[in-house]
C-alpha cells in the first residue's frame, strides 16, 4: 500500500472530495433534469443553469480570495485580476466552452452508452497533454494503469442487455462519425484546457482564486451567448427559472463547487490523478442509482469496477525504476 501515505494532506482531500462531489453532481442532473414539471412546461434550459453556475463560481472565488488575502479591497481585487499575463486564461476558458458545447453535440448524435464509453478517451488525451505540455514523464507502468482505468471505465458503462441496434444505414453511419468526431475532439480539448489551466496555475505566483476568477469572467461570455442565443426562444417564452426547483439549483451549486474543487485538485495534485477521482466517481454514482432509482447493475459493471481499482492501485505504486534508484542511493 506504498501508494497511500503519498496521498496525504490537502491532495488527498481534494481528491475524496471531488469524487464524492462528481457522484453527487451525476445524480443531482439526473433527478433534476427528470422531474416531473407541475405544469406541463419544459423542463429548465441548461444554458441559464450554465451563465449561473458561473457567477456563483465568480462570486465563491472572489469570496475565496478575499478570505485568503490580508489587506484586500476592491482596488486589490482589480489590479490582481490584471496581473500578468491575465488574457492567458481565455485560452482555457474558449477551450472548455467549446468542449461543453462538443459534449451537447456528441451526446445528440450518439445514443448516451457509446458517448460515454468513448468520453473515457479523455483520460489518454489528458496523461498525453501533461507530456507534452507539461514535460511530465511517465513510466510504462503508468501508462499501462492509464489503459487498465480507461478500459475499466468504458466496461463499466456499457449499456446493460442487449443493444439491438439496426443495421445501420448511411445516414446512421454519418451520424454517428459526426458523434465519434464530436467525441473525439471533446477529449482532446478536455486534456489541453485541463493540462494548460494546470501550467498557467503552477507556473506563476498568481492565487489559485485569482485564476478561477479570470476563468469565470472569460467564460461569461459564451455563458451569456447560451442564454441570449442557444436558449433564447426558450428563455423568452417560459421565462430565464421556468422549471427551476430546489434539485435545480443544489445541481446548480454542486456543480460551481465541482469547478472549484477541479482547481484545487490541480494545484495539489495534477489533471492524471483527476482522471482517477473521476472514474472512482462513476462506480460510486452507479452504485448508489442502484438504491435511488432501481438500476440494475450488470456483471460488465462489477468486471469494469474491478479494473478501475486496480489500475488506482497500479498507479499509485511507486515507479520500479524509482525504487531501484532510491534502493542504489540508500546503498551508496
Ligand atoms: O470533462 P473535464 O474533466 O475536462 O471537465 C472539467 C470541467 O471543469 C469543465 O466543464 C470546466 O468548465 C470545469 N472547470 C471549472 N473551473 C476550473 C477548471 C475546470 O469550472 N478552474
Amino acid at each position: 500500500m506504498g501508494a497511500l501515505p503519498r496521498l496525504a494532506g490537502p491532495r488527498a482531500l481534494s481528491l475524496v472530495t471531488l469524487t464524492v462531489q462528481n457522484s453527487l453532481l451525476v445524480l443531482l442532473l439526473r433527478y433534476s433534469r427528470t422531474l416531473p414539471q407541475d405544469d406541463g412546461a419544459p423542463v429548465y434550459s441548461s444554458a441559464t443553469a450554465v451563465l449561473l453556475c458561473e457567477l456563483i463560481k465568480l462570486v465563491l472565488a472572489i469570496a475565496l480570495y478575499v478570505r485568503a488575502t490580508p489587506n484586500s479591497s476592491p482596488t486589490t481585487l482589480v489590479a490582481d485580476i490584471f496581473s500578468p499575463k491575465w488574457y492567458l486564461l481565455a485560452v482555457p476558458a474558449v477551450l472548455y466552452t467549446v468542449q461543453n458545447n462538443l459534449q451537447y453535440v456528441a451526446a445528440t448524435k450518439l445514443d448516451a452508452a457509446t458517448f460515454q464509453v468513448t468520453y473515457q478517451m479523455k483520460i489518454l488525451t489528458t496523461a498525453l497533454c501533461s507530456v507534452w505540455l507539461l514535460r511530465r514523464s511517465l513510466s510504462m507502468q503508468k501508462w499501462f494503469a492509464l489503459v487498465v482505468l480507461t478500459s475499466g471505465v468504458a466496461l463499466v458503462q456499457l449499456p446493460s442487455g442487449s443493444a439491438s441496434s439496426p443495421a445501420t444505414a448511411d445516414a446512421e453511419w454519418a451520424t454517428r462519425v459526426t458523434g465519434l468526431a464530436a467525441v473525439a475532439l471533446a477529449c482532446l480539448l478536455s486534456g489541453l484546457a485541463g493540462v494548460y489551466f494546470e501550467k498557467l496555475l503552477k507556473g506563476s505566483t498568481t492565487s489559485l482564486w485569482i485564476r478561477n476568477v479570470q476563468l469565470s469572467l472569460f467564460s461569461l461570455v459564451p455563458a451569456l451567448f447560451g442564454v441570449l442565443v442557444v436558449d433564447g426562444a426558450h428563455v423568452r417564452t417560459y421565462g430565464f427559472f421556468s422549471g427551476y426547483s430546489n434539485w435545480t439549483w443544489a445541481a446548480i451549486l454542486c456543480q460551481a463547487l465541482g469547478g472549484l474543487l477541479v482547481s484545487l485538485v490541480v494545484k495539489y495534485a495534477d489533471n492524471i490523478l483527476k482522471g482517477f477521482a473521476t472514474s472512482v466517481s462513476i462506480l460510486l454514482s452507479s452504485v448508489a442509482s442502484v438504491y435511488l432509482f432501481g438500476v440494475h447493475l450488470a456483471a460488465h459493471f462489477v468486471a469494469g469496477a474491478a479494473l478501475v481499482v486496480i489500475a488506482t492501485y497500479l498507479y499509485g505504486l511507486p515507479d520500479k525504476t524509482a525504487v531501484s534508484k532510491s534502493a542504489a542511493w540508500k546503498a551508496g
